[in-house]
């Protein structure tokens, strides 16, 4: 019999409150779709959690609630690796080593960076500077060659290849070169509240739906967020309704779209229409992972169970890797 091996795929999510529409929608869906065809390891990457200012408490709770999240999503640690970023000190060891090739200039244009510089001023330091250093060790610490993530990590994905091709260059060919696979649809959703910016958690707490939120907030949320005056004369959409129209045909399908979008073209739409009805498909596709996320928070020694297991079986990978690297570039053993 021929076997096929799979490719290998890597991902991760900062543990940063819970899980909004954004990475459902931009990323988790695919890490779904991908555990059946790839062999699949995603991560609660809590070091990148680091970077921007937090609490020791929360990032603990914040962790194991984005696991409950991620379970309640789909992620079935029967078919891929669900992993702790800061349980497999490869990670950071393979960070620290990347980082003595990676040029300043190359981490000084990225634009996440400048983002983050801008919004936190005062907390400006290396481990900031540094952060698509430990995004490529993740990726490259399983030698994975695919990493579905919404528009906005593709930079950091880019940073990654020229890390390898640098490294390959100077100690010969250890790395295969990563590929973003970014799900074009639903790759930028944006804030509820500011509509031109990307739905995040930074925004505030209306901007973003959680996944587990229950239907009172969700409706609530959806209600005030931000349209126009109507359909303008030149029938451009603007960034809000574009989301609401988005936001229902992920959650309710073409059919009850296309119906809200003939009445946008005749102008005879009524926006608090458009809103409940995707607040009501939002509330009728998260139910079952509603009542996913209440079971696992009855179960915490499950959690436990799936971290172990996954953490031995990736960092025996990760560890194969380090062998390999740790020779290649002459450190002693
Ligand atoms: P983060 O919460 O920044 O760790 O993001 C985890 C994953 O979700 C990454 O792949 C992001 O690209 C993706 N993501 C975050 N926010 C959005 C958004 N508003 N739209 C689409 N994808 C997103
Ligand atoms: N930087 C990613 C984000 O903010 C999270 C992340 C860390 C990641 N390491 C990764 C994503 C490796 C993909 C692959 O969303």
């Amino acid at each position: 019999m021929i076997t096929v091996e799979k490719e290998r795929v890597f991902s991760g999510m900062r543990p940063t409150g819970r899980m909004h529409l954004g990475n459902y929608l931009g990323a988790v869906q695919n890490w779904v779709r991908m555990q059946d065809t790839h062999d699949c390891i995603y991560a609660i990457v809590d070091y990148h959690a680091m970077t921007t200012p937090y609490d020791p408490e929360e990032l603990n709770a914040d962790a194991r609630n984005m696991l409950i999240d991620l379970l309640a999503s789909g992620i079935d640690p029967e078919k891929c690796m669900l992993v702790v970023q800061s349980q497999i000190p490869q990670h950071t060891e393979l960070a620290w080593i990347l980082g003595t090739i990676t040029p300043l200039s190359w981490l000084e244009r990225v634009p996440t960076y400048k983002e983050k510089a801008d919004m936190h001023p005062d907390y400006l330091h290396l481990g900031l500077l540094g952060y698509p250093v430990l995004m490529s060790a993740d990726i490259l610490v399983y030698r994975a060659t695919r990493v579905p993530v919404g528009d906005d990590q593709k930079p950091h994905v880019e940073l990654t290849r020229e890390i390898v091709r640098r490294f390959n260059h100077l100690f010969g060919e250890t790395f295969p070169e990563p590929q973003a696979r970014i799900r074009r649809e639903t790759a930028r959703i944006m804030s509820l509240t500011e509509p031109e910016k990307k739905m995040s958690k930074s925004l505030g707490p209306q901007s973003y739906i959680g996944i587990g939120e229950e239907p009172e907030d969700i409706r609530g949320k959806i209600m005030s967020a931000v349209t126009d005056a109507g359909p303008p004369a030149d029938g451009q959409m603007s960034p809000g309704v574009a989301n609401l129209f988005l936001l229902l045909e992920c959650f309710g399908g073409d059919d009850i779209s296309s119906e809200f979008e003939q009445q946008y073209e005749d102008r005879s739409i009524r926006y608090v229409q458009l809103k409940e009805a995707t607040a009501e498909a939002i509330i009728e596709s998260l139910a079952p992972i509603r009542k996913k996320r209440r079971e696992l928070l009855e179960n915490p020694q499950l959690l436990e169970r799936i971290m172990e297991r996954s953490r031995e079986e990736a960092a025996a990978l990760a560890e194969e890797t380090m062998q390999d690297v740790r020779a290649r570039i002459g450190l002693l053993r």
